[in-house]
């Protein structure tokens, strides 16, 4: 029987090895609920400790595949939380577009593309497809390679106009695929928002539903990243139960229930 302090290091030096093999630092992820998910993972594949479970996934690349897509939890859908889509087309966009032929978005934890391609969408009714260019990363390969495929369940797209639906999906072989156009406007990367660099000079930057799982610290140094990123007058889009605190720190003004203004042109920190 492993005791407290055994269970504890048993999760330590798995958080360790899973840093030097992925370069994901769990560390920066809310630690209670991060231990308690991959607690419960491990046990339901029927390991007794972190270090069995480790040393089988090193064996097994499945498990570790698994794993992966355990850990970064890739729930998503088609114009998720449809309310605030509306707002982003109703009042955000059109601030944005003000003087604008193109404009420069992310989709920062993309998952499996239903977002940035739920964007490509919207904005096709204010821009012509070739002057769309969506720039979409995720720490998962795997979420991204289904992303540059493109192909969804019908329960994916349940929020999806009917008329959009039969534009730019083709329905074949019991699965929904967005067409090439759609696909070509979005560039997909793999990227660990918490230790890679930036790009900079966005318009808008959608970060919905991933800043829940980090400490407070990380996301202190995201908002920092993110408001670099964008240019003055551009703006970030969260997700529910993300909004930020004091965002004025981070020369970010809420104009809209988790839209996010960048009011400076320089920081000071
Ligand atoms: C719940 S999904 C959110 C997808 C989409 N943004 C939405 O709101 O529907 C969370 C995504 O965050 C990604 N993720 C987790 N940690 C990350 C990190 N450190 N850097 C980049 N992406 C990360 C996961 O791989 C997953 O695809």
């Amino acid at each position: 029987m492993l005791d407290v302090l055994d269970i504890n290091r048993d999760y330590d030096l798995f958080i360790q090895r899973i840093k030097k093999k992925t370069n994901i630092n769990l560390q920066l992820y809310k630690e209670d609920q991060m231990k308690r998910r991959l607690t419960a993972y491990k046990t339901r594949k029927g390991f007794r400790t972190f270090d069995d479970f480790f040393k089988a996934m090193m064996q097994n690349e499945q498990l570790y595949e698994d794993f992966l897509n355990h850990m970064t939890i890739n729930v998503t859908e088609f114009f998720r939380n449809p309310s605030r889509w509306g707002v982003l087309e109703k009042n955000i966009l059109p601030q944005i577009l003000k003087g604008k032929r193109r404009i420069r978005c992310w989709s920062a934890a993309c998952s499996t593309g239903e977002e940035p391609y739920s964007l490509a969408l919207m904005l096709s009714s204010f821009f012509e497809w070739q002057d769309i260019r969506i720039l979409a990363t995720d720490i998962n390969h795997q979420v991204i390679a289904r992303a540059k495929e493109g192909k969804y369940k019908e329960e994916a797209l349940k929020n999806v106009p009917s008329s959009m639906k039969d534009r730019f999906f083709e329905h074949r072989d019991g699965h929904y695929e967005i067409t090439a156009t759609v696909r070509k406007s979005v560039q997909f990367r793999q990227q660990n928002l918490l230790s890679d660099p930036f790009e900079s000079g966005f318009d808008l930057i959608i970060c919905r539903n991933v800043l829940i799982y980090f400490t407070d610290e990380a996301k202190v140094q995201l908002f920092k990243k993110f408001s670099r990123a964008l240019n003055p007058g551009g703006y970030l889009f969260v997700g529910g139960s993300e909004q930020i605190y004091q965002p004025q720190k981070y020369q970010l003004e809420e104009t809209d229930t988790f839209f996010y203004k960048k009011t400076q042109e320089r920081w000071t920190w």
